[in-house]
């Protein structure tokens, strides 16, 4: 819902739960007026009629007050708009007018022959606000230095705290949380896609808890460099400002006649906790941002830690029958299967099938997997190229690279220059052909390595390249997607390292983590859990000891119940699984089926995080809940303690399905559920059903 005043000069957003508003003065700046629960437009008028603080001159009274603070001006704060244009630098903007249709709201400024325009939508039935900016250059050329998607203003209150997923390779998504203090704390990435060492989001909150409590979320949509900067300013106001590339140095340049769409910027307003807010944002994702998110994503089985490079055809059927046997919906051959890639070193830009793997192509294979009732999937990796690769013996041009400088490897590939029309062009022929001459279901389309020398000599402003590679991605993502509406996508970068909303809304699922050891998945997860939903979040069961990572050895019930926790795979080499373990595989699997609508669709509440010894995820849909429930290490013989239940009825009664036992909805929630798990990585899975 939208409120507009008289004046046309505040607005008011609305979602079921929460408003924001912003006001533009008299001298046409933009002030932010609120973000939180419920008002009206006269709560906002009133709260446009307080004057401003009559400050000295060393503060600026615009300073963590200003909706979308640009460059010059009375401002100290980290501008999110900043230009350059032949002998000047900096924005002084005239409000021209609003816009509001289709429930998005435009507010028109400009400056010159520059037109910035604020976006605001609020989806339907949610609470997320998603803003961005476009900027039109109708005057001569201007150098983008920096411009934000957004900055969100939080109410004043005397401390806040913020939460944040960071990590590296093998270790994505781990949830950290800290007071802030005076100046600014900034996380974002300056190697070309969303990177491993931190997922483009933050929370802020003063006192929350896993279910109460105040918490303001932002997420960005960008696959790209980024950056967020939070900042506390001087007089404790916080502001949180971010977009697309790192540094200040330089966007794009944007010739007459050109234009800028930053990515969105979301931002969502909870009093629910940080569990609460969680679920905010997955519904919201499941509603407005993933593809189809209502059809439940298949189980399927990934070749990877079971073969790697050592690739054949006839090995590839012998998994997949002992695949389908177990009740698995799609199998995806990875790596290893094109060009001369029978290694890291060769075959990355040769999109064809390695003739002494496939003489027939993949056809034959891929008719087999289908025969057996499985789906169809292969990796792909379109972005690079080994040097080794009949690709870059043609076009050794085609990558980025600084003239005269040496092209960093980093295993043993490159990164091809998406930014120019000729390399999207032969990936989208080689794709598209791809998708054409076999019956392939599903592409798991990876990037395993960073940019390091982003450049391309033809282009007079090679920063460009960093915007233009995304733009060029997303572009072939949704050009396939249109071309082939039966194949689904999953983004996965080296494990989680392609993780956001502009690239999940155009994806099935992402790849979380290369760590498929169970127990450190847990901790993964519950960070992943934080903005995204369990829909996505693909989770493998693979051997044990965990030969990728750490040697720790778990038994199949605790890999299962922790790979259950999203969308279920299958990732070990079945050709060594026993009988037992592959008949005990067949019935997690059925269990999952059952289990899957409310794990993929349900209400996610975390009910203890990993930390401790005793860990639970519930999930809730309708009449069905679902509590998966893991004990890392029983100490000193205590009894595992009782698990409170959350999103159930206190009136109703509860049937388990695994006991027949009936549990009264208030004891559950409020005395809560015996597990039975003992010693060290067990787990349960537990089913109730409302009477
Ligand atoms: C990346 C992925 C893995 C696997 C390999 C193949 O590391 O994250 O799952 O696909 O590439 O080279």
């Amino acid at each position: 819902m939208l409120e507009i005043s008289e004046d046309g000069r505040t607005w008011v957003l609305s979602g079921p739960a929460s408003s924001y508003a912003v006001h533009v003065t008299g001298r046409d700046e933009l002030l932010h007026l609120h973000w939180g629960p419920r008002i009206g437009l006269a709560d906002a008028e009133a709260l446009a009629l307080r004057p401003l603080p009559d400050y000295w001159p060393f503060e600026s009274p615009l300073d963590g007050r200003e909706e979308y603070p640009v460059e010059g001006g009375p401002r100290f704060v980290r501008p999110a708009l900043s230009v350059r244009t032949a002998g000047r630098r900096g924005t002084e903007w005239v409000f021209e007018g609003h816009d509001a249709a289709d429930g998005e709201l435009r507010l028109r400024f400009r400056d010159g022959g520059l037109a910035v325009t604020l976006h605001y939508r609020m989806p339907s039935s949610t609470d997320v606000v998603e803003r961005w900016v476009t900027l039109d250059n109708r005057g001569p050329a201007v150098e983008l230095l920096r411009a934000d998607s957004a900055t969100w203003t939080l109410p004043d209150r005397d401390a806040w705290r913020l939460s944040q997923l960071h990590g590296r390779w093998g270790a994505e998504s781990r949830l950290t949380r800290s007071g802030l203090t005076h100046g600014e704390k900034v996380i974002g990435s300056r190697r070309g896609h969303t990177s491993h060492q931190h997922l483009p989001w933050v929370a802020l909150d003063t006192d929350a808890t896993e279910e109460r409590g105040e918490v303001y979320g932002c997420a960005l949509g960008w696959s790209g460099s980024w950056r967020i900067a939070v900042a506390q300013l001087p007089d404790a106001r916080v502001q949180i400002t971010g977009g697309a590339g790192h540094d200040d140095s330089g966007l794009l340049t944007l010739g007459t006649g050109e234009s800028y769409t930053t990515p969105v910027f979301a931002g969502l307003w909870s009093d629910g906790g940080f569990g609460g807010a969680s679920r905010a944002w997955h519904a919201y994702q499941r509603a407005h941002v993933i593809p189809d998110a209502g059809r439940d994503r298949p189980v399927l089985f990934n070749s990877w830690e079971a073969t790697e490079f050592d690739i054949s055809e006839e090995q590839q059927r012998a998994l997949a029958e002992r695949a389908a046997a177990m009740g698995v919906e799609l199998f995806v051959v990875d790596d290893g299967w094109f060009g001369a890639r029978t290694s890291d070193r060769a075959g990355l830009g040769d999109w064809t099938p390695n003739p002494d793997r496939f003489p027939g192509g993949l056809k034959p294979l891929a008719d087999h997997v289908h025969g057996l009732g499985m789906q169809f999937g292969i990796w792909v990796e379109p972005e690079m190229v080994n040097p080794d690769s009949d690709l870059y013996r043609a076009h050794p041009d085609w990558v980025q690279y600084q003239p005269g400088r040496k092209r960093t490897e980093f295993r043993n590939q490159l990164v091809l220059n998406l930014a120019r029309e000729d390399v999207r062009e032969y990936l989208w022929e080689q794709l598209d052909g791809l998708l054409a001459g076999a019956p392939v279901d599903y592409v798991k389309w990876d990037f395993n390595r960073c940019f390091t020398d982003a450049g391309w000599p033809e282009d007079p402003y090679p920063q460009r390249l960093w915007v233009d590679h995304v733009h060029g991605l997303y572009a072939l993502l949704d050009r396939l997607r249109a071309a082939h509406p039966g194949v689904a996508f999953e983004s996965c970068s080296g494990g989680g390292g392609r993780i956001d909303l502009g690239v999940l809304s155009r994806t099935d699922q992402v790849w979380t983590s290369d760590n498929t050891d169970p127990l450190d998945r847990l901790a993964i997860q519950h960070g992943f859990s934080q903005i995204h939903p369990a829909r996505v979040m693909a989770a493998w069961v693979t051997d044990s000891p965990n030969a990728m990572l750490n040697q720790r050895a778990s038994s199949l019930r605790f890999r299962f119940v922790s790979a259950m926790a999203g969308v279920l795979g299958v990732g070990g080499d079945l050709t060594r699984w026993t009988r037992e373990e592959l008949a005990e595989a067949r019935e997690w699997v059925a269990l999952y089926k059952e289990i899957r609508p409310v794990v993929q669709r349900g209400d996610q509440y975390r009910l203890r995080p990993p930390e401790g010894g005793l860990s639970a995820v519930q999930y809730v849909l309708g009449d069905e809940t679902v509590v998966l429930a893991w004990l890392q290490a029983q100490r000193y013989g205590e009894p595992v303690p009782a698990l409170r239940l959350r999103g159930l009825d206190p009136t109703a009664s509860y049937e388990c399905l695994e006991t027949g036992e009936i549990h009264r909805g208030a004891v559950l929630l409020h005395h809560g559920l015996r597990v039975a798990l003992r010693g060290d990585l067990d787990a349960k899975v537990v089913r109730l059903k409302r009477k």
